[in-house]
């Protein structure tokens, strides 16, 4: 009957979602915010390009925010490209690759991700998030193992956890554990496969990949490198951390990359042997049962991996940023843990004390992210800064004199007032 979904509506209990305990977190936190009188920093909206500076509500801001490594996005030429793709194709492919949804460009973009990588193929998805879970969920499964790194990004975990593999977690580039869970079980399992990042995303360190690679070549393993911070940013072309040690391109069985950071757009991809790709071309069902990548998606990330190889001085300017950045906030006393790349955190250990620092940051002007905890255990709560080629040596000396004032205005709070209270440990 009609009214059956109406009443179904109205009947549904109030504490369907309110009593959800991630709801309840949420709702605790953003009252405890209210209470400190400090603004909610998220989902604010700017209103042009995230580059090195970004206008939000009218105001203009030094932006530290965004992952724009290169500055290509907004970049004329790629946002052309963009255009010219829907123009010729309209906004959608209208259909998924497997059955009609091909257009020219995507192979074009594969081909130049291969080359840029130095693989056999490349296959591009519509989503970074949704690359690792498709990937790592169809290739492996319960008779194989997955150790991976404690920081790996929650889409190659929930990958592991949909593959139904026996899975272990290692301390944070620790290798000695890694090598002892290897020794312990892989005989038990039919395919072993270790997953790390090339440069982590919250603490902007990069792991001994050639260790790896030898690690995993005794223990008969495969290894995965999620490459979403490091193209772009590592390696003198900016090929990411196998440029960076130099390594084969088969030294690792499954390279995987974000369109979303370097390259200016949205999506994923996965780059390796000519067998590992058209196996998830044909089988991997975020492939096969997802539409393809848009055109202009398309477009604009082949136009940002052209600029990016055709001007590698984009790569060295960001290079020296980084560097400038680093220096500068160690020297203040700021802990930066072992930040080696453009993710560079500023650790301060309470997660009260980022939200008040990001606030009086904003209010300086500045635009940079506190990560709180659960994203990150309490003590290494942090504001994560993502340095670009776009930021001027000016703007981060500028930058790092505000934190430390901003700091200690905060600390003066701490003695007196707000952070005194139980609430703030
Ligand atoms: C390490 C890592 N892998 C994968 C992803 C997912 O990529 P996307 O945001 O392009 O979906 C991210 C996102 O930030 C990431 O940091």
């Amino acid at each position: 009957m009609t009214t059956q979904p109406e009443q179904r509506r109205t009947n549904a209990p109030a504490s369907a979602f309110e009593s959800l305990p991630a709801y309840v977190q949420l709702k605790k936190q953003q009252a405890e915010a209210v209470r400190l009188g400090i603004a909610n920093p998220y989902f604010r909206s700017h209103e042009g390009v995230s580059r090195d500076t970004v206008s939000i509500d009218g105001r203009e801001y030094l932006n530290y925010s965004g992952y724009n490594y290169l500055g290509l996005a907004g970049h004329p030429e790629v946002s052309a490209a963009a255009r010219a793709a829907i123009d010729r194709y309209g906004t959608s492919v209208s259909a998924r690759r497997f059955c009609s949804g091909e257009i020219p460009l995507h192979g074009e973009l594969e081909r130049e991700l291969s080359g840029l990588l130095g693989t056999e193929d490349c296959v591009a998805f519509v989503s970074g998030y949704g690359t690792n879970i498709t990937t790592i969920g169809h290739l492996f499964d319960g008779r194989d193992l997955i150790v991976h790194d404690e920081l790996i990004h929650n889409s190659a975990r929930l990958g592991g956890v949909l593959a139904g593999a026996r899975r272990f977690v290692f301390p944070h580039n620790d290798f000695g554990v890694l090598d002892q869970i290897l020794t312990q079980h892989r005989a038990r399992f039919k395919r072993a496969l270790i997953i790390v990042e090339g440069a982590y995303s919250m603490d902007g360190d990069i792991p001994d990949i050639p260790r790896l690679v030898e690690l995993k070549n005794r223990h008969d393993a495969l290894l995965m490198v999620d490459e979403a911070h490091s193209i772009g940013v590592l390696g003198k072309h900016g090929r990411g951390i196998g440029e960076h040690f130099g390594l084969a391109p088969t030294d690792v069985d499954i390279w995987m990359g974000t369109l979303s950071k370097t390259f200016a757009s949205s999506g994923g991809f996965i780059a390796g042997s000519a067998a590992l790709v058209e196996t998830l071309k044909y089988t991997a069902p975020g492939f096969v049962y997802s539409v393809g990548l848009s055109p202009p998606d398309t477009a604009a990330a082949l136009a940002a991996v052209r600029i990016m190889q055709r001007e590698p001085e984009r790569v060295t300017r960001l290079r020296s940023r980084i560097e400038l950045f680093l220096r500068l906030a160690r020297e203040a006393g700021l802990d930066t843990g072992a930040s080696e790349s453009a993710v560079v955190p500023v650790v301060l250990g309470d997660s009260l004390r980022c939200l008040a620092l990001a606030d009086a940051l904003y209010a300086r002007g500045i635009n940079v992210l506190p990560i709180l905890h659960p994203a990150v255990p309490e003590t290494s709560a942090r504001l994560r800064f993502f340095i670009t080629a776009s930021h001027t040596e000016a703007q981060i000396r500028a930058t790092i004199g505000h934190i430390v004032e901003a700091l200690a205005g905060i600390r003066d709070a701490v003695g007196s007032s707000v952070f005194s209270s139980s609430a703030a440990r």
